[in-house]
């Protein structure tokens, strides 16, 4: 029986077989065909949706608005400046009304269970567009970018460079022990404030899909190891939206070892690409930027300038598929 995902959340890929996510990349995949041929695909004309964000962003909030509107639907940007959410009127009874006014709603915002209150009452598909644990739409853009470069991903080596138990590196240990790709966690060990490691209970899990699927996950601090035979390396920030400032002065230093440089790059396969979710600290021409490099005299941090400009980045092709991503997700469970 084909996949069907119509009226489904997407909250996390847990929730999904390797059979709905390869599914989803392939719609994502003919999405972006169309796109880049000009083939109009408003397919999903007189549907609404609402974009509920209690955080900043750039990426999520555009590919959901321009997928929404490329898919010929009424899009609605909501944040707490410009709506009664979270001060006067509870994410609760915000996802009541808006559930009996809107065909799906994305949410960004705080703990994972948050989203999963808000599927529970909306009554209406509900899209992850972030939470502290989880950010699978990031996820789903990543592999996708990871297809365009090497086909099935399948037994080969994604490598991560940075803390366990943030949502980035949580969705991508995820889709990899799904998708049957080996992923390792390359960073600082030392059990000190400022570092952070994987829930014990999700490894686990994602340690038991992995097997299933003839794939393994590795944790190390040995740039040696992590970098050997990795189709991929990933970084995100080591000072995320949520890192509060009194973290900085440990958690800069303790990272610094894993920084993404031509000579790490340089170990893992010819073939290897760079990524990253974006936003990224590879220079000093931004606020959070100049303030690191006055403070601790570093001018980038988890990757270099060379590096993310070189020839293996592909981190705005991989921005971009959050679009085409985001598009195949809402489409597959609005039609
Ligand atoms: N990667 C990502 O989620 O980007 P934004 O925070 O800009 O949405």
């Amino acid at each position: 029986m084909g996949v069907n995902l119509s009226g489904r959340n997407f909250l996390k890929l847990l929730d999904f077989t390797p059979e709905e996510i390869n599914y989803l990349l392939d719609l994502a995949a003919d999405f972006k065909r169309m796109k880049r041929a000009g083939v109009p695909h408003r397919y999903l004309e007189g549907k609404n949706v609402v974009l509920l964000f209690e955080k900043t962003s750039t990426r999520t909030r555009c590919a959901f608005e321009v997928a929404g509107m490329d898919l010929g639907m009424g899009v609605t940007y909501l944040d707490p400046g410009s709506s009664q959410m979270g001060k006067k009127e509870s994410i609760e009874d915000t996802a009541r009304v808006l559930g009996r006014m809107y065909d799906g709603i994305e949410y960004r915002g705080y703990g994972q269970e948050l989203v999963e209150e808000l599927a529970a009452k909306a009554g209406v598909p509900v899209w992850n567009g972030l939470t502290t644990e989880f950010h699978p739409t990031q996820a789903l853009a990543d592999v996708l970018t990871m297809r365009e470069e090497f086909g099935d991903m399948h037994g080969r080596k994604v490598t991560y460079f940075g803390h366990g138990d943030g949502n980035t590196s949580d969705s991508t240990m995820v889709v990899c022990a799904q998708l049957g790709i080996d992923f390792c966690l390359c960073g600082p060990l030392d059990d000190v404030p400022g570092n952070l490691f994987f829930k014990p209970e999700l490894l686990e899990q994602c340690r038991v899909i992995a097997a299933e699927h003839g794939s393994t996950i590795t944790i190390t601090d040995d740039i040696a190891e992590a970098t050997e035979n990795a189709s991929v390396l990933y970084t995100d920030v080591w000072i995320g939206m949520s890192t509060p400032r009194e973290i900085w002065p440990q958690r800069i230093p303790l990272f610094e070892p894993y920084r993404i440089t031509r000579e790490v790059m340089a170990q893992a396969r010819p073939d290897a690409i760079f990524m990253h979710c974006l936003p990224s600290f590879h220079d000093t021409e931004t606020t959070i930027g100049q303030e690191v490099a006055e403070q601790y005299g570093i001018t980038e941090m988890e990757v270099s300038d060379e590096v993310f400009e070189g020839p293996q980045s592909r981190v705005f092709q991989e921005a971009e598929n959050r679009m085409h991503t985001i598009k195949a997700v809402m489409y597959a469970t609005l039609k």
